[in-house]
């Protein structure tokens, strides 16, 4: 039940034992090109895809330098860690970066971010991290960006790792420019395998504009896909015929159905937890439907629950980030889960709760959970 990676289904595991092939091969070519129209498909993008080998943190980091000259002026909201990061990255390509703070657990308002856009007419891009994973919190108004960012014809660049195939993303509809994620977290898939899904705007601004570096130039990536459905650089095979495998489930469940599902066990998860007497850490209006992160209870000490709880029922959470690290722990609702893995996980949070000395209505709570969960 982490954040990231995610359970991987033994299918998408075995993909993964397919013989090494030649990278400059039709099987190669067949490979490639099924996952980046099925990437393309999850993304509900008619743009281009790249799937990059590297971790989440590459993808983003190509949405950046292929994007940002210096002296860009960026909006981003800001309210944790990995938003933080990509801040960060702006700044060392040079943007002049304007921060939308906002304290961990809530977003900054869709009014705020129109302020931001008034206020500086002249804003080449928009960047977000769509899903928090540190905190939770999820950015609920993607789909009325495009207002904004079309007013001064500036760019709309979502990191979407940890949430990609958990929850709605139309990147056409929604005028999204540049989107990515990566496969260890709702795609179920191992990590090692990061798409990156660019519109046809920003791909002409990044052939006509190529950063100075090797391996994260996208356009050397449009290059070699045009002239023959290669990648520049040799990829990690077994991790994208398991990415690819991974892919195909999602495509065969169907993208509304899985949708559904996350939010569902979500849901269950938000009701069951509270229900125990542990409280959300997000405010409500701000809650993600693939991270649910929880305020500690009291005295509890967050090596010992975890241990605990991983030990004795093989359950794992992650635990909080920098300033909330023993403040919040958080549970991953992604990729594969379902009631099976909603209902283990809020009882052993119950039992190790009442092992830890606390008094907990861990009966209830899965009253509660399966009440939300019958309809899945
Ligand atoms: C929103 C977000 N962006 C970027 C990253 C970085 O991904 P990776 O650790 O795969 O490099 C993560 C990882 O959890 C994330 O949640």
């Amino acid at each position: 039940m982490l954040p990231g990676p995610t359970n991987v289904p033994e299918r998408v595991m075995r993909a993964m034992i397919t013989p090494t092939i030649n990278h400059r091969s039709d099987d190669f070519v067949e490979l490639y090109e099924d996952a980046v129209e099925k990437t393309k498909q999850v993304f509900q993008s008619s743009g281009d895809a790249v799937c990059l080998s590297a971790s989440g943190t590459g993808a983003v980091e190509a949405g950046v330098i292929n994007l940002i000259k210096k002296g860009d002026k960026v909006i981003i909201p800001v309210n944790g860690e990995f938003s933080g990061r990509l801040a960060q990255m702006l700044d060392w390509a040079g943007a002049n970066v304007i921060k939308l703070e906002t304290k961990p657990g809530q977003n900054a308002s869709f009014e705020a971010v129109k302020e931001a856009f008034d206020n500086n007419k002249d804003v080449k891009a928009f960047y977000c991290v769509w899903n928090e994973t540190s905190t939770g919190t999820m950015i609920n108004y993607l789909d009325k960006i495009k207002n904004l960012t079309s007013r001064n014809d500036s760019y709309y660049v979502v990191d979407g790792v940890s949430i990609v195939g958990g929850e709605e993303l139309q990147m056409d509809r929604w005028g999204i420019d540049v989107a990515m994620t990566g496969a260890q977290k709702a795609f179920a898939a191992p990590p090692g395998i990061s798409p990156i899904v660019v519109n046809a705007k920003a791909k002409k601004y990044m052939n006509e504009n190529p950063p100075k570096t090797m391996y994260f130039n996208l356009s050397r990536y449009f290059k070699y896909y045009e002239e023959s459905k290669h990648t520049p650089f040799t990829p990690a095979l077994p991790l994208l015929y398991a990415y690819r495998e991974a892919l195909d489930m999602i495509l065969e469940e169907g993208l509304d159905k899985r949708i559904r599902r996350h939010r569902i066990c979500s849901d269950a998860l938000y009701s069951g937890l509270s229900t125990i007497g542990l409280t959300p850490f997000a405010k409500e209006d701000a809650r993600s439907t693939v991270v649910v992160a929880l305020n500690y209870l009291d005295g509890l000490e967050d090596k010992t629950f975890r241990n605990t709880l991983a030990q004795k029922f093989r359950v794992l959470v992650a635990g909080g980030f920098g300033n909330l690290k023993g403040k919040v722990f958080r549970v991953g609702c992604m990729g594969e889960v379902h009631r099976y893995h909603v209902m283990r996980t809020i009882s052993a949070i119950g039992s190790t709760l009442e092992m830890m000395g606390y008094r907990t209505s861990s009966m209830n709570a899965l009253k509660v959970a399966e009440e939300k969960l019958k309809v899945l």
